[in-house]
């Protein structure tokens, strides 16, 4: 096959940023997929409807000229949002749900949830009101061996969320693991999962190859090979609940290559291009179309899109890097070739 024609994708999982860093990353995003859920966790978080809402126009105005893209929001969640904050983000017809970062867990987290006891009156104000809740699951106590932190994750806090509100939609972002799969399939309805590039194409050999590799440091961590199998065997498969969300997280160079790195693989650049190598080093490019463009608009209740994208065969050199404001960004795979290459339309 050398050319592969999908309903064009959408991102349900995606770190935009703000300002000049925006208007850097957008364009990459913006010429593959028709829509993304972009997280909200900027310096302020992005607590209110009313400043998603700015947010959201600065996206649109950095769009590049022609580009046809609908950012969607969510709001983050934090230990005291209120009821009538959520009635006011599913009143605004550009929010689909709320984001739970536990504190501490990852980049701009600080003001995240601290004890789900918290939650419990947003978390019902959103089963009733229809949003869906987008779960960074990971626990933050130290304690805990950061390779297992989604694991107790499930044990101590998810089955909890969705035996405690029914009614609640959940996302169990950016999964790593075998068990995550699992019990994504185990659990009762309302419950799906997002899997990202790299999860599906590395495992943690990839963060120590030959010296530490900054650029493969994201959380969660990659896991073991059994676990990247386990993923590309979800995503591939034929159920509905595993779908695309990049967590595409761009950080400028310098703080990456750090004492204390942040956290975060950018991957837009090159989206779906990497997800067509995972499908098919598994030999089901046929499942692509599904994952990418079908079942999370499914998920979330929005209309597939209409439009259509291409992909061609053909070997192309990713940049060592972009420029990112006055900064640069290294992108997943840098330097090396990719197998297929998005045709413009
Ligand atoms: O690696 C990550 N980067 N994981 C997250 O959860 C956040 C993200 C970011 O915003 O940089
Ligand atoms: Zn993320």
């Amino acid at each position: 096959m050398t050319t592969l024609a999908l309903r064009r994708p959408d991102d349900w999982h995606l770190h935009l940023r703000d300002g000049a860093h925006m208007a850097a990353v957008l364009p990459f995003t913006a010429a593959r997929f028709a829509r993304a859920l972009v997280m909200p966790n900027l310096k302020p978080p992005m607590t209110t409807t009313a400043a998603l809402g700015e947010y959201r126009a600065r996206i649109l105005a950095a769009l590049p000229e022609g580009a046809d893209f609908e950012p969607w929001m969510t709001l983050y969640l934090t230990d005291s949002t209120p009821p009538d904050e959520i009635r006011r983000a599913r009143d605004s017809g550009f929010v689909l749900g709320a984001k739970l970062y536990p504190a501490g867990a990852t980049t701009h987290s600080d003001a995240g949830v601290t004890s789900i006891e918290n939650t419990w009156p947003a978390l019902e104000a959103m089963a009733e009101h229809g949003l869906v809740l987008q779960v960074h699951g990971e626990v933050t106590e130290p304690e805990v061996d950061v390779f297992d932190r989604e694991t107790a994750f499930i044990d101590r806090v998810l089955t909890r969320i969705l035996e405690r509100v029914p009614g609640l939609k959940v996302v169990f972002e950016h999964i790593t693991t075998a068990a995550a799969a699992e019990f994504v399939r185990s659990a009762r309805g309302g419950l799906a999962a997002t899997i990202t590039p790299q999860h599906l194409l590395l495992n943690r050999n990839a963060i120590f190859e030959g010296g530490v590799r900054p650029h493969h440091y994201c959380l969660p961590l990659l896991k073991r090979e059994r676990d990247r199998e386990a993923l590309l065997a979800a995503a591939t498969g034929n159920d509905q609940r595993f779908f695309l969300g990049t967590d595409s997280a761009p950080h400028a160079r310098h703080t990456k290559e750090a004492p204390c790195g942040c956290a975060g693989i950018f991957s837009a650049h090159a989206a779906i291009e990497l997800y067509a190598e995972a499908f098919e080093q598994a030999g089901r490019l046929d499942r692509l179309e599904a994952f990418a463009s079908e079942r999370g608009a499914d998920y979330y209740g929005l209309p597939r899109n209409e439009q259509r994208i291409s992909l061609s065969r053909e070997r192309w050199t990713v940049p060592d890097h972009y420029p990112f404001g006055d900064d640069e960004l290294v992108p997943l795979r840098s330097g090396t070739s990719l197998a297929w290459r998005v045709v413009p339309a």
